[in-house]
């Protein structure tokens, strides 16, 4: 469903009585600070989307009963703004995460929000937090835009208010490892989602529903785990709340999309970049087995994990049940090493964009 939507022009800006104290962007980790305004769009039904607005960050007054809390109909996103070294500042691929989130509504039966509206929400938010946007190498401003249902209703259907949030977060690496390969463990017990559900929509019950296996590896020492498909428990679909690729005898591969695995942005522009390279790139079923066994011949030549907040988390090291195999030495490859600086370089702005997929907001 489309909700009626507002003019562009009529963003209202309340500005903030007193400006927060910046942290030291050495020392930023991941979305522990919050910059001085927000944006927010109500929704209600018979109105639609109304009153755009950037007003000073801080709390929500909402009910108990406001049904996010009791049916988690919610969606989010995750983009960046990056500082270039002329200090201007730059977004990658806006319109991607826009159009996903709008996909996302769709799934969990919230009303969409105009692309223009949402675009100009995020400049217009970012352009007035510029100074928020950290310029130390490895840094930027992490734009977390979500919606929430808010009718104060414990009955099960659809919202019939709900509230859209821009918040942003000066961020540094989101994994302590950084480009260090990580160990990745199997997990076999629980699962992430499955077709027909909600795997492929940023919505926050997919994220929850990870948690338990995560901490469970994390007890043993691995820093990620690797999801396998709910059905056969054998194909690949993720690893952590990231994409993941293999590099196999010369092919770089990743998971097909098809309902369980979220459509990621860094996801797509791996796949353009590679085959703008000339790699041969496949987007198709991945077995468990398959992986193990091209480890054990030596065809396994690189792993990764890729995702907006960490961009590109190399894999050194994979254990499943009682089998262990090492990944390139357990050093970050050579492939990998290329995509991480090409991307990151397009992002910065340190190289040329081909692909058209930066926004300057200079
Ligand atoms: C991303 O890589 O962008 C993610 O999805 C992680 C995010 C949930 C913090």
């Amino acid at each position: 469903m489309k909700g009626l939507q507002v003019s562009v022009t009529q963003i209202k800006i309340e500005r903030a009585a007193k400006l927060k104290p910046k942290p030291d962007t050495a020392k930023l980790g991941f979305g522990k600070y919050f910059t001085d305004h927000m944006f927010i769009m109500d929704y209600d039904l018979g109105i639609g989307w109304h009153d755009p607005r950037i007003v000073p960050y801080g709390p929500f007054t909402i009910e108990p009963s406001a049904m996010v809390f009791h049916y988690a109909q919610e969606v989010f996103e995750g983009l960046k703004a990056y500082r270039r070294a002329d200090g201007g500042i730059q977004l990658f691929r806006p319109e991607a995460n826009i159009a996903r989130m709008n996909g996302s509504n769709e799934r969990l039966s919230i009303p969409t929000i105009d692309p223009e509206l949402f675009l100009e929400a995020i400049i217009t938010l970012v352009t007035l937090e510029k100074d928020w946007v950290p310029s130390e190498p490895d840094t930027s401003l992490y734009i977390r835009p979500f919606v929430i249902a808010t009718e104060p209703h414990v009955g099960v259907h659809a919202s019939s208010s709900y509230i859209f949030c821009i918040i942003l977060s000066p961020v540094g690496a989101y994994y302590a490892e950084g480009l260090n390969p990580v160990k990745i463990f199997v997990e076999s017990r629980d699962v992430r989602a499955v077709k027909g559900g909600t795997g492929y929509v940023k919505t926050g019950g997919n994220y929850a529903a990870t948690l338990r296996a995560g901490e469970r590896a994390s007890q043993m020492g691995f820093s990620q785990v690797l999801w396998l498909d709910g059905v056969n428990r054998k194909y690949i679909e993720e690893v952590g709340s990231m994409n993941v690729w293999f590099k196999i005898d010369g092919e770089c591969v990743t998971p097909m999309l098809g309902g369980s695995i979220l459509p990621g942005v860094t996801r797509d522009s791996c796949i353009k970049i590679l085959k703008h390279w000339g790699e041969k790139v496949s987007e198709r079923l991945i077995d468990i087995d398959e992986l193990f066994e091209a480890a054990h011949s030596g065809k396994l030549e690189e792993a990764w994990g890729c995702g907006t907040a960490a961009v590109i988390s190399p894999i050194g090291e994979i254990v499943y049940d009682n089998e262990r195999c090492c990944v390139c030495d357990g050093q970050i490859g050579p492939l990998t090493r290329r995509l991480y600086d090409s991307l990151t370089d397009i992002q910065w702005g340190r190289a040329e964009d081909p692909f058209g997929w930066i926004t300057r907001l200079d």
